[in-house]
Order: structure tokens, then C-alpha cells, then sequence
């Protein structure tokens, strides 16, 4: 597997000059976190062909049906402020959107806060994690899940009217090393504008693919769910919305729904 992702992959900077590859492993982002404590280098990326514990946010599981998707992990260890740090989750929905338009030719739009969505539903997960080393060093686990050949029979009955992958919404068999090689390449990209803290050209593009603005939306989060417009996002992707009782914020964590998309009803 490395060998045919090499062959798609040119220079990269810091990303991908160690690859793991797994025919099967319980969940890439486990392993990269025990990486990340045992010292391994800054750009390590974890592939496995099948997750039998595939993790998802909110302590969800993510369905990684063997030889169908893309499941892998990048080790990152950005000395950056914890307000820069946390844009790193959605740049990474904006290089997955890049690496799927270059390879299948349709762009994907953005959930906020990084969910890739394909004819209103969802073709990627996105699971960003921190570790902290007994010394307080840092490491980013970027873990993501792309939904490539799947057939509507391999996702669950309840995952159907929310999950997509790429071969059911483009119509045509998509390479899975290519576009392996093509997400690194764009990760590589946008993690070199973080450390730059060049971010103006992301933060356009976020605003232009993101597809709930001017939308009712419903905020979910520890606290419960509200109902609420979607304004703008700002430049660090906080979600500026207007609330139900006329006050505008900015809501930094937690998820939302749509009427219509992902199947989640108001
Ligand atoms: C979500 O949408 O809730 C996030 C899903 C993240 C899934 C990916 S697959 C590769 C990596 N390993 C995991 O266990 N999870 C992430």
C-alpha cells in the first residue's frame, strides 16, 4: 500500500516521510496517540485498510469497512497558541475538500465546524486530538475518515440518509492511493499556512464552501440544543449566529444541524 501511494506522492515538507501502513488495526488516532508518546517524528502518517474501532467525535464509533475508505492519522507537533491551534480542525475540512477536487473533480461543501458533505451528506469525518507527553510536549493527532467506494449496503441502516462516499456521488471507481497521496499533499499545504499563520486565503475559502450560511440552523452542544441563523465565520471559523431572542455569537465548539441535511429533522 505505502509503494502505491508513494508513486502518486512528489515532495511533501514535513508530512509523510514515514507512512504506516496496516491491513487492520482497532483505530488509527489510538495508535498515532501511542506513537506521539513513544517520540516518533513530527509528520508520521498511520494508514490502515480496515478499523475494527474506528472513533468518531462525541465518543461516536466510525464505520471503516475494509478496502473502502481512507483511514489514516498525521502525528503534528505545531508550537502555535491554543487559539491558533483549534483552526487546525477546519483547515483540515478545507485540504480534504482541495485533495477531493483535484482527484474526483467535484468539490465538496463544509458542516461547520469540518464536516465534507457531497449532495447533503456527509463523505468525511474529521477527528483532531491532543496528547500531552509527561514533559507538556504537544502532539496533534489529525485523524480522518474518507468514505471512497462505499456502496449504499455497507453503511448501517441508520448511517444511510446521512452517509455518501465518493464512488456513489461521482459514479466512477476512484483511486484510494491517489487521493491518499493528494490529501497529504494538501494537508502539507495547509499545515505549512498554519505555521505561517497565513490564513486569509483558507478563511475565504472556508466561507465559500461552507453551505449553511444564511440558514436556520440548530446548535448542539453540552448544554443542549437552539435554534439560530447561521451569519459568518470569522477568521479563526468561530460560527457567528444569530440566536432566537435577537443577540448575535460566536460559537466555538460543539455541532449543528440542518433542516434537510444529514437527515435531521426540527
Ligand atoms: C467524526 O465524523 O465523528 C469523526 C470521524 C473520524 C474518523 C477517522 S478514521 C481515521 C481516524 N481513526 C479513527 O479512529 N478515527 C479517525
Amino acid at each position: 500500500m505505502e509503494q502505491e501511494i508513494r508513486q502518486f506522492l512528489k515532495d511533501t515538507m514535513r508530512i509523510g516521510e514515514t507512512i504506516l501502513c496496516f491491513d487492520e488495526i482497532d483505530s488509527t488516532n489510538t495508535y498515532a496517540k501511542r506513537l506521539a508518546l513513544e517520540d516518533a517524528s513530527e509528520g508520521t502518517v498511520v494508514i490502515a485498510d480496515f478499523q475494527t474501532a474506528g472513533r468518531g467525535r462525541m465518543d461516536r464509533s466510525f464505520q471503516s469497512p475494509k478496502g473502502k475508505g481512507i483511514y489514516l492519522s498525521v502525528l503534528l507537533r505545531p508550537q502555535l497558541s491554543p487559539e491558533r491551534l483549534m483552526t487546525v480542525t477546519a483547515l483540515t475540512g478545507i485540504a480534504v475538500c482541495n485533495a477531493v477536487e483535484a482527484v474526483c473533480g467535484v468539490r465538496p461543501g463544509l458542516k461547520w465546524p469540518n464536516d465534507p458533505v457531497l449532495g447533503k451528506r456527509k463523505i468525511c469525518g474529521i477527528l483532531t486530538e491532543l496528547v500531552t507527553d509527561p514533559d507538556g510536549k504537544i502532539t496533534l493527532v489529525l485523524g480522518i475518515g474518507i468514505n471512497v467506494l462505499q456502496e449504499e449496503t455497507d453503511f448501517s441502516p441508520e448511517l444511510r440518509p446521512i452517509a455518501t462516499s465518493l464512488a456513489m456521488e461521482v459514479g466512477q471507481k476512484i483511486s484510494r492511493p491517489e487521493l491518499t497521496a493528494e490529501l497529504l499533499r494538501q494537508l502539507d499545504r495547509m499545515y505549512d499556512a498554519l505555521l505561517d499563520g497565513d490564513l486569509d486565503g483558507w478563511v475565504e475559502t472556508y466561507r465559500r464552501d461552507c453551505v449553511h450560511l444564511g440558514k436556520q440552523i440548530r446548535l448542539i452542544g453540552p448544554a443542549g440544543q437552539a435554534s439560530a441563523t447561521a451569519m459568518d465565520v470569522d477568521d479563526t471559523f468561530g460560527l457567528v449566529v444569530l440566536g432566537a431572542n435577537g443577540t448575535i455569537r460566536t460559537v466555538r465548539t460543539g455541532e449543528i444541524s440542518v433542516r434537510g441535511l444529514f437527515g435531521y429533522v426540527e
